[in-house]
């Protein structure tokens, strides 16, 4: 770490501590001990104040640093792009922002219409108002409902929150906006319904009808679920669950909204987006942590052809287009930052390494299970895993949050950055959570598991 910011960084941390609200975070324990400044990464790896070394399995702690730190060629971009024009409105278009819709595009067969908002949250929110507005165009107004389901997130604002399936995340932020319902989630390791495989995967989708059906199909406009739950416990759909889903879309005329802001951009292996694995076709496709690993903020609502038509059909009509713009939409670092992100994974054959490094760390997980009893569970898709710890596999209890996080916390102190899902489900936030770089090697997954085996041995016996 460099010599000068280490002189320094005492400063940095009472700057920190005096003026900083931290995300996410109870902040009692800095009146005595310090918050954790991230300094420095390259490739897997981030340095803290104290120069400490981590290998970060949870890219940037929330799935975002797919492409790994340090990489110049992106930062190199960003620094040309902005030389040039570092941000116009949305109305008018970019360089990079042509460029990269094109690209993104020529990955999401089915899809043609890219829209640039900053946050996952943002991009959520936009496709809820498209569906509203489509709602008072072409039904009356009354086909504005939009399901969600129970252990989903889609955001932190109140919209996306009104469509938040995590009854803690949400608790004390109410009321919500009307039009949001919920349906059921499709853990088939919860069970709510007797039954297994593809026939357990069929019930979950037919529980959407039923709530379908309950609402009237006529006021309902759009389904949004995430392709493999994220904090609500990394929740892989059972098999026949998708295709179901789809035709209970097409048989009521529901737009289906997938939110692909953990699973996008090559987070799950194989496939650019978490839903291609199923064969879905979406009408929306929301993204953005993994769109520019992070190097500048971005995110992008993306719609197919039949759905930007329903804007611009009839241009004598002054409310016939998407009356919606996102300022900071508008900076080109974002989409420059995007192309080289897509470059690299291209370039580097990192859709295959996910799908390798994945399948190796899924084996290396259900190897500590044999070991640790309170492994109940391992969960993923690509280099997108989860441990659900239960303290008694029989009944499947929960183990308690603090145990999960004692975990986490045995992680770190030995230089490994794991996640858990926290304050999500009220009584099963138990699950740890795993999604290292794109780049990762087996000598980095051996690292990570063997830490999480210390302390699961050191927490649990
Ligand atoms: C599935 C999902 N959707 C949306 C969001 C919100 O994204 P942002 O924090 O960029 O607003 C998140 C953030 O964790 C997420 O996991």
């Amino acid at each position: 770490m460099d010599g000068n910011l280490l002189n320094d960084i005492d400063k940095v941390v009472d700057a920190d501590r005096a003026h900083v609200w931290h995300h996410l975070i109870q902040h009692q324990p800095f009146q005595t001990g310090a918050p954790r400044i991230i300094v420095e990464g390259k490739g897997m790896r981030v340095w803290d104040q104290h120069g400490k070394e981590h290998i970060d399995a949870v890219s940037g702690g929330v799935w975002t640093v797919n492409v790994g730190y340090g990489r110049e060629r992106i930062a190199n971009a960003i620094r040309d792009q902005l030389i040039k024009l570092p941000y116009f409105a949305g109305s008018a278009g970019s360089i990079p922002g042509a460029l990269f819709s094109e690209k993104l595009i020529s990955k999401m067969p089915g899809m043609s219409r890219v829209y640039f908002t900053n946050s996952g949250s943002e991009a959520n929110e936009k496709a809820f108002k498209m569906v509203r507005q489509i709602a008072h165009k072409r039904y009356g107004g009354k086909k504005y409902k939009i399901l969600y389901r129970e252990r989903d997130y889609h955001g932190s604002t109140i919209g996306t929150m009104s469509a938040g399936g995590q009854d803690e995340r949400n608790a004390q932020y109410g009321p919500f906006a009307p039009g949001f319902v919920r349906v059921p989630h499709c853990l088939e390791y919860r069970a709510q319904w007797d039954l297994t495989g593809e026939e357990y995967g069929i019930a979950a989708a037919n529980a959407i009808e039923e709530v379908i059906l309950a609402e009237g199909p006529d006021t309902v406009g759009a389904l949004c679920l995430e392709p493999v739950t994220a904090g609500g416990g990394v929740i892989t759909p059972p098999e026949g669950y998708w295709p179901r889903v789809q035709e209970i879309c097409r048989k009521y005329d529901i737009l289906l909204h997938i939110d692909e802001v953990v699973c996008g951009v090559g987070r799950t292996g194989t496939h650019w987006f978490g839903y291609q694995h199923y064969g879905v076709e979406p009408d929306f496709v929301t993204m953005a942590k993994g769109v520019a690993s992070g190097y500048a903020a971005i995110a992008c609502c993306v719609t197919n052809e039949k759905v930007f038509d329903m804007f611009k059909d009839d241009i004598e009509d002054p409310l016939n287009y998407f009356r919606d713009i996102s300022t900071f939409g508008g900076c080109t670092a974002g989409p420059a930052a995007a192309l080289e992100n897509v470059a690299i994974i291209e370039e580097e054959g990192l859709l295959e390494n996910t799908t390798q490094m994945g399948d190796y760390m899924m084996d290396q997980l259900n190897a500590l299970a044999d070991k640790h009893a309170v492994i109940g569970q391992v969960r993923g898709k690509g280099l997108f895993l989860g441990a659900e710890l239960v303290s008694d596999r029989a009944s499947k209890e929960p183990v308690p949050e603090k145990q999960a996080q004692a975990v986490v916390a045995d992680c770190m102190a030995q230089g490994t950055i794991i996640g858990v899902t926290n304050r999500s489900i009220p009584g099963f936030n138990n699950t740890l959570c795993f999604s290292p770089a794109l780049i990762s090697t087996k000598d980095d997954i051996d690292q990570i598991v063997a830490s999480v085996d210390e302390a699961l041995g050191r927490v649990f016996g």
